[in-house]
């Protein structure tokens, strides 16, 4: 029977080459696309070594509306996408609110105008648990009111899942929108990991640069929330647990199972932990003491949240395998295979 095919955008950048190597091993055909302002395009390099596969790759704009319709012209045959291709920092989109919501809107929309103009059965978008807001109540669920976004990031977030309702609405597309808690870690090979062109904004490999020495020290960005350490808490859910998850999602729409145009799933593994909590938990697996400093708040943080993931146990049969030693130990030796790469430093 001939493979299903995928269109997954953003696909060089973290969570897009752990997932293409998912369902690649799962049995779909891929192509990639992503501009790499954020990625490194050697990740193609990673999937193929783990999956023997070369995918056909295209290094574009997905905001240029007239270089991404190729794509869809090229590949008819085009069963589903899955949606990553976006900025993700909190902090950098209270410093580039413009930016984020060009480029996370303009191509969400392209993509959007993708589906309906060549008739794309399935689109999962990478959502996040920054639509929840500054949450007073956790673990939060899918049915949890979403309060006003902390960040233009989250704001981005909140905006793009309402624009696919609006716009796959009565449309031959159905669609998922994954919540993605924290993603952290690597794959266990060593071969894949978060390999950001600019300096790491998220707290997993900025632990880990701090340790291997790429930076001096991490800073904890406050210490005087109404936390049980005074540090800001969070679900972190490891990367491969989360790739797994959007290849079960794409199943499950691709079956016919899902009953309504557009459905919604928390991805986290229902465990808050807090910065320092963290901290402590890499020291543990690792042996390495970090070097870190208590500092001011970051603008856009929200205090704790953490993920009610019942409904994809239920509904896609999902359920995470790696806990926060698996994040630890996998970061870890990500941070140095790539360090001995670059020894730049
Ligand atoms: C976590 C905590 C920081 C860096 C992320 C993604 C977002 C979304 C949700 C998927 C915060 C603190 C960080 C540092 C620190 N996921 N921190 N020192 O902001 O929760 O958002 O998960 O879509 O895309 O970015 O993650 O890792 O940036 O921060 O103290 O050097 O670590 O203040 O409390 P965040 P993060």
């Amino acid at each position: 029977m001939k493979k299903k095919k995928i269109l997954v955008t953003g696909g060089t950048g973290y969570i897009g080459s752990h997932t293409i190597v998912e369902l690649i091993e799962a049995g779909y055909d891929v192509v990639c696309a992503d501009n790499c302002i954020n990625s490194d395009e050697s990740s193609l390099q990673g999937i193929h070594e783990l999956t023997g596969v070369k995918i056909p790759f295209y290094r574009v704009d997905l905001c240029d509306r007239e270089h991404s319709e190729c794509i869809f012209t090229d590949h008819p045959d085009l069963s589903g996408i899955i949606h990553f291709a976006a900025l993700k920092a909190v902090g950098e989109s209270v410093e580039k609110p413009v930016l984020y919501f060009r480029n996370n809107l303009n191509s969400l929309l392209n993509m959007l105008e993708m589906c309906l103009k060549y008739n794309i059965s399935s689109f999962i978008f990478s959502s996040s648990c920054t639509v929840y807001g500054d949450t007073e109540t956790c673990p939060v669920d899918e049915q949890t009111p979403l309060k006003e976004a902390a960040s233009p990031y989250g704001r981005t977030k909140q905006m793009g899942e309402e624009m696919i309702c609006d716009c796959l609405a009565n449309s031959k597309t159905q669609s998922i929108l994954l919540r993605y808690f924290n993603p952290a870690g690597a794959h266990a090979s060593g071969l894949l990991g978060e390999s950001p062109m600019n300096a790491p904004q998220n707290l997993v490999p900025a632990i880990t640069e701090a340790a291997i020495g790429k930076r001096q020290e991490l800073t904890v960005f406050g210490t005087d929330y109404p936390t049980r350490d005074g540090s800001c808490v969070r679900d972190y859910i490891h990367v491969s647990d989360l790739a797994r998850a959007h290849v079960l999602a794409l199943n499950y729409l691709l079956s016919g199972k899902q009953a309504e145009a557009v459905d919604i799933y928390n991805l986290g593994i229902g465990q808050g932990l807090s910065v320092l909590e963290i901290i402590q938990a890499f020291e543990q697996v690792t042996g390495v003491k970090l070097p870190y400093r208590m500092g001011d708040r970051r603008p856009g943080d929200v205090v704790a949240i953490y993920s009610d993931y019942s409904k994809a146990s239920k509904n896609l049969k999902w359920k995470p395998n790696f806990g926060v030693e698996d994040i630890m130990r996998t970061a870890w030796t990500w941070e140095q295979n790539r360090s001995m790469k670059t020894k730049s430093y």
